[in-house]
């Protein structure tokens, strides 16, 4: 990140959130519901650009293929997957105004309140009888009615609905989007003579009934995936990714690590650092594709400008691995005071193919080669709009030359490389812009254009909203066609022939 910039917290974002209208509570004439939000114009292009990012770095780049299956599914997928049993976090509710918490997260609030780091990262090892007592003993109490909250229990996050006029089918919206590519699995894999190893992703909405969404794009309700399954054969050495042998080079990585027992320690370290081969070694790393995965999540992360020391690789403990997991390790990044996790990499084994075979009597295994076999499966899961706002609350930044925030993207995530700004209302100025804006537009580089405001304001605006470069019209251009080509980094400007600009 630029340096001479301080970083802004996330409280200066909620503010810029707002006042830009790049994301807005869902629904907000009628009340808020909490967990809900819509994108605006700003927001949706930053958010797209993640995607087309992710599309071209695990999808193409790795030549796997992409879906796009159905939100609801009935009961019976659902049990398959384990997800109607398992899937369910602590809640604690008011004996009295019956207001609901997450336990776990109302206690990493309240010790992260007090800066007790240590406590914070006990919160994370605990499980429910020690999450209770943590509440007793720090005296927990309703943020509403000021009640003692004591007991916690766990409560499932599926949202359901009834499918069909009369109600006949119960489903539910999906948890994850996983689940449609398994089911597709077969069909796809035969289909289109693919073989193993390979991908299959999606993008797409995925819904939880949080017990308590906060943070804004943090915890939501209703919120977005994009996701990568990756099939392939548990005997099979050699790693061959879009027909090529990955070799071993991948593995002299190093990245930043926290290993269980540096948790079950509380060693008060933010991470160690080690090479991708030495957490394979130690059996911190499941399998060999897991580390690869790893490493492109490590490269997609510098893509989009999170710098090295931002974010970290953590193991889970054995208790908080979902039950389809033999092994998970979180991508987190540093957010507020601590880090958050931005994406899950899970060995899935052949449970979710093996399983959908049990409840469907259908055969799940595929031919690969000479071999008939149930694939096994590593799983990269990444929560887009946590990205999304981690990015956005890393990238906020202000120098002390100007008095408003600059929102630093790299060009591959920045809403419009360009803003084309008139220096003033005056007809000669409007009419070159418009056409330098058509250019552009033309070319494919679709850019922003405003006449509203003083030209300091509208440079503000763009600064604030991602914009790289701010074009401006002015009366020498009508002379000789050149431009102002002004840097949102630096707040420099250079001038330019307009027809050089791409
Ligand atoms: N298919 C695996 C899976 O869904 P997960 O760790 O539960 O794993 C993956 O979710 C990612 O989705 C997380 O790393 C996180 O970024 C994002 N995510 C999960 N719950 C979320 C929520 N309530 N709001 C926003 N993002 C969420």
């Amino acid at each position: 990140m630029m340096e001479g910039t301080k970083r802004q917290g996330t409280e200066a974002l909620v503010n810029l959130a707002a006042r830009r209208s790049i994301i807005l509570p869902a629904f907000s004439p009628y009340g808020e519901l909490g967990g809900f939000y819509d994108y605006g114009p700003i927001g949706i292009r930053i958010r797209h650009n993640i995607e087309s990012t992710w599309r071209r770095h695990f999808i193409e780049a790795m030549g796997n293929v992409e879906v796009d299956t159905t939100i609801i599914g009935p009961e019976i997928v659902f049990q398959a997957s384990g997800h109607l049993g398992n899937f369910s976090d602590p809640i604690t509710v008011c004996s009295k105004c019956k207001t609901s918490y997450r336990v776990d997260k109302l206690l990493e609030e309240l010790f992260q309140g007090k800066g007790d780091k240590k406590s914070v990262d006990r919160v994370k090892t605990s499980r429910l009888p020690e999450l209770e007592q943590m509440m007793v003993d720090n005296g927990v109490k309703c943020e509403k009615c000021g009640t003692p909250l004591k007991k916690a229990d766990t409560f499932n996050l599926m949202l359901g609905t009834s499918i069909g006029p009369m109600g006949g089918t119960s489903g539910y919206l999906r948890p994850e989007t996983a689940q449609g590519i398994f089911i597709d699995f077969k069909n796809i894999f035969r289909n289109l003579g693919l073989k193993l190893p390979v991908g299959i992703g999606q993008i797409g909405k995925a819904f939880r009934n949080e017990i308590s969404p906060r943070r804004m794009l943090i915890r939501m309700r209703e919120f977005s995936q994009m996701e990568l399954e990756f099939f392939f054969d548990p005997e099979e050495k050699e790693l061959i990714i879009n027909g090529e042998n990955v070799g071993d080079g991948f593995l002299n990585q190093r990245v930043n690590f926290v290993t269980r027992e540096m948790q079950l320690e509380n060693s008060g370290k933010d991470f160690i650092e080690i090479t991708l081969d030495e957490g394979l070694k130690n059996g911190y790393i499941p399998n060999k594709l897991f580390a690869y995965l790893m490493f492109r999540a490590g490269e997609f992360m510098d893509r989009l400008g999170f710098p090295t020391d931002s974010f970290r690789f953590r193991q889970q403990l054995e208790h908080e691995l979902p039950h389809y997991s033999k092994g998970n390790i979180d991508v987190e990044a540093r957010h507020d005071d601590g880090f958050e996790e931005l994406i899950g990499i899970a060995y899935r084994t052949d449970y979710d193919l093996s399983n959908h075979a049990k409840f469907s009597k259908s055969d799940m295994s595929v031919v690969n080669g000479e071999k008939k076999l149930v694939p096994h499966v590593v799983e990269i899961s990444f929560g887009l709009d946590r990205i999304f706002w981690v990015l956005l609350s890393n990238s906020l930044r202000k120098d002390d030359k100007r008095e408003w925030d600059l929102l630093l993207l790299n060009q591959d995530v920045a809403p419009y490389k360009y803003a084309v700004y008139p220096l003033q209302k005056d007809e000669g100025l409007v009419k070159k812009a418009q056409e330098i804006l058509k250019g552009l537009n033309a070319n494919g580089t679709y850019s922003y254009y405003s006449l509203s405001g003083s030209i300091g304001k509208r440079y503000a605006k763009s600064d604030e909203t991602g914009i790289p470069f701010a074009i401006t019209v002015d009366f020498t251009t009508l002379e000789d066609g050149t431009v102002t080509v002004r840097d949102a980094r630096t707040g420099e400007q250079v001038r330019k022939s307009s027809s050089e600009i791409r």
